[in-house]
């Protein structure tokens, strides 16, 4: 059986790795990964410190050359498309670190994004004000980004991300530094972006509260290979999955 395959028919605009090897000097940090990530679901990837979760990031999004194994954007093969065609493309990834432009306001963060599509300028405004208020942040609009707290200043940046339209959103540890009520907005905000079922959403988080309450599907690694895909259900009571990662923390 395909552990990577989520369950019912795969369709033809899924996001797929296949037996992906990457290696570093001589550390193999992936070995023979394989991934299905499709429209309007949300998978969560976690795994213990340098289990090579940002390693098959920067293989999705193309900053990082593999070794061997196939990576499809709906079929097609993108293994070798620079970074800019994916995002062009529709793969799109949110960075725990590059905050947004602090000297900007709220407006032209988003509206960056936006202007990436391709569209208008007036358009790319409109877009970028609709994206502000379905985040709750249409009253900042016109804020500087480095004058917004903490949790609002990391939905600015997945504003700008959404604003992208992407069909396939990474997002590598968007909780990281939160307090517990950003964390609850930010599961609204990935939840709003599943129920539009017109991007999937790929999770990587060592908050195991949001990804258990948010994914429907858990895929987990270590040591650069994947030892269990499931519901959150079973990945909690995996016995593999507990040694490797979870240990006795109730979730
Ligand atoms: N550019 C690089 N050069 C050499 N080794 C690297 C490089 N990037 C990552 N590694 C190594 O590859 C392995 C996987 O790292 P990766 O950053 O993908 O882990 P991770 O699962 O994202 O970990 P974390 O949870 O700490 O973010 C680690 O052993 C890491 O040290
Ligand atoms: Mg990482």
């Amino acid at each position: 059986m395909d552990l990577s395959a989520p369950s019912g028919q795969a369709t033809a605009s899924d996001l797929t790795v296949s037996d992906v090897v990457v290696n570093f000097q001589g550390l193999r940090a992936i070995s023979g990964v394989s991934l299905h990530l499709r429209c309007g679901e949300v998978l969560g990837l976690i795994g213990p410190n340098g289990a090579g979760k940002t390693t098959l990031v920067n293989v999705l999004t193309g900053f990082q050359v593999v070794d061997s194994g196939t990576v499809r954007l709906a079929g097609e093969d993108i293994a070798r498309w620079k970074p800019h065609e994916r995002s062009r493309r529709g793969l799109v990834r949110t960075f725990q670190s590059v905050l947004p432009f602090g000297g900007l306001t709220a407006l032209e963060n988003v509206e960056a994004g936006a202007m990436a599509t391709g569209v208008s300028r007036k358009a790319a405004r409109e877009s970028a004000y609709q994206v502000l208020a379905s985040l709750g942040l249409a009253d900042k609009a016109q804020r500087r980004v480095d004058t917004l707290p903490f949790g609002e200043e990391r939905r600015v940046g997945i504003g700008r991300a959404i604003a992208m339209k992407p069909r396939f959103l990474l997002m590598d540890e968007p909780a990281a530094g939160l307090n517990d009520a950003e964390c609850d907005e930010l599961k609204g905000v990935i939840d709003g972006i599943r129920t539009t079922g017109e991007c999937g959403v790929l999770l990587i988080e060592h908050r195991m509260s949001l990804v258990f309450r948010l994914c429907d599907r858990i895929q987990v690694l270590q040591q650069g290979a994947t030892i269990a895909v499931g519901t959150p259900d079973e990945i909690r009571l995996d016995a593999k999955v507990r040694q490797a990662y979870l240990g006795d923390e109730a979730i």
